[in-house]
């Protein structure tokens, strides 16, 4: 059975127009991250003071959290071109060479899921990064030679939910590598209030730190579950379609979204590792199929926030319940080894 998630990281079609009217254009419209946007607003005042392009710079961090927006905002502020694409994208190398001769002065390429990019592209990447020269390969077999091609000065941003999965010398061309956290409840409450002020709803300081406290620590999810309690504050308020904290709380229920912003997925997987793995360790594997997710979501979205708020461990043979994870689900841990989360901690 597949659950649709309200929690989910990933975009719906229809959720591309919200995302877009409500993300931040300018560097101090950019809630958060507050060390990463000091540097950031350095390398872009030093780069404009020297006349240059800011060097590359690599962004990772679950999903939601503004790698996207960032890269977008980091063109804004130096007035740049940006040109979007993404590893999966990019099948051939001729493709990026394409595009990489179509730049202007200054432009920023932006590679999204940078992870994704195959060898022969990368090999492409590493003298545009490098010396902004593109080696053009002419004629086949023992007369082919090679020549070298200069191209525009430009910045390439890339973004990853996996930072572990970039080759070392790719990691290696980014002048700058910022890691994106989760957000803490008054930052998404900030988020929400903007958000709110965008989409023109009134949301009292009680329902925006409920929504916050649900939100997973991240701007996408916030910004969906105001979409979804405006909706229900509109068919159930009865009165002007304001959200009231009593509003909000009805509607995350009918979500079954709880008060730490776990959803009937992140349960159901925790009530399986209780019930039927003795909380543990289990394999990614096994959690994956519990749910009939993607490894891959289970590793980059799901079980990065049960671990951040302390309901998962990471052992080194798999995951475990923690105790909090064990109260969250109303359950008493087995008494033996994996009742003693900590134990085994990576
Ligand atoms: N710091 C922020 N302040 C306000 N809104 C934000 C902030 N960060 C992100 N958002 C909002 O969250 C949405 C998702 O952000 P974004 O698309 O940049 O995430 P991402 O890290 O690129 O995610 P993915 O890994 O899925 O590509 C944006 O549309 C924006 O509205
Ligand atoms: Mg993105």
């Amino acid at each position: 059975m597949t659950i649709e998630r309200i929690t989910t990281t990933e975009i719906a079609e229809e959720e591309l127009a919200l995302e877009s009217t409500v993300r931040p254009r300018r560097l101090d419209e950019f809630a958060g991250q507050d060390r990463v946007k000091q540097n950031l607003a350095i390398l872009i005042d030093a780069a404009q003071h020297r006349s240059e392009p800011v060097d590359h710079v690599l962004l990772y961090g679950p999903p939601g959290l503004g790698k996207t927006t960032l890269a977008n905002i980091v063109a804004a502020e130096m007035g740049a071109q940006i040109r979007t694409t993404s590893g999966p994208a990019i099948e051939r190398a001729g493709d990026l060479a394409a595009v990489l001769t179509s730049l202007d002065k200054g432009d920023v390429l932006f590679i999204d899921e940078i992870h994704r990019l195959s060898h022969a592209v990368e090999e492409i990447l590493y003298p545009a990064m490098e010396d902004f020269a593109l080696d053009v390969v002419l004629g086949k077999g023992p007369g082919a030679r090679s020549v070298r091609l200069q191209i525009e000065h430009l910045t390439v941003i890339g973004a990853t939910t996996r930072v572990g999965a970039i080759t070392g010398p790719l990691r290696d061309r980014f002048g700058v590598t910022y890691r994106l956290d989760y957000y803490t409840q008054t930052e998404l409450e900030r988020i929400l209030r903007r958000s709110a002020e965008i989409l023109d709803v009134s949301l009292t300081d009680d329902a925006a730190a409920l929504v916050a406290a649900r939100s997973r620590g991240t701007p996408r999810i916030a910004n969906r579950l105001l979409k979804r309690v405006r909706d229900y504050a509109q068919v159930r308020g009865g009165g002007d379609g304001g959200v009231t904290a009593a509003l909000a709380s009805d509607a995350l229920a009918l979500l079954e979204i709880d008060d730490r912003g776990l959803d009937a997925m992140d349960r159901q997987l925790m009530r399986a590792m209780a019930e039927h793995h003795g909380g543990g360790p289990v394999g990614l594997a096994t959690m994956a199929a519990t749910v009939s997710e993607p490894i891959e979501t289970i590793e980059d979205v799901v079980e990065p926030y049960l671990m951040q708020i302390g309901m998962l461990a990471r052992t080194p043979r798999g995951r475990q319940l923690t105790p909090g994870g064990w109260e969250h689900l109303r359950m008493t841990p087995p008494t033996g080894a994996s009742a003693q989360p900590g134990l085994f901690d990576a």
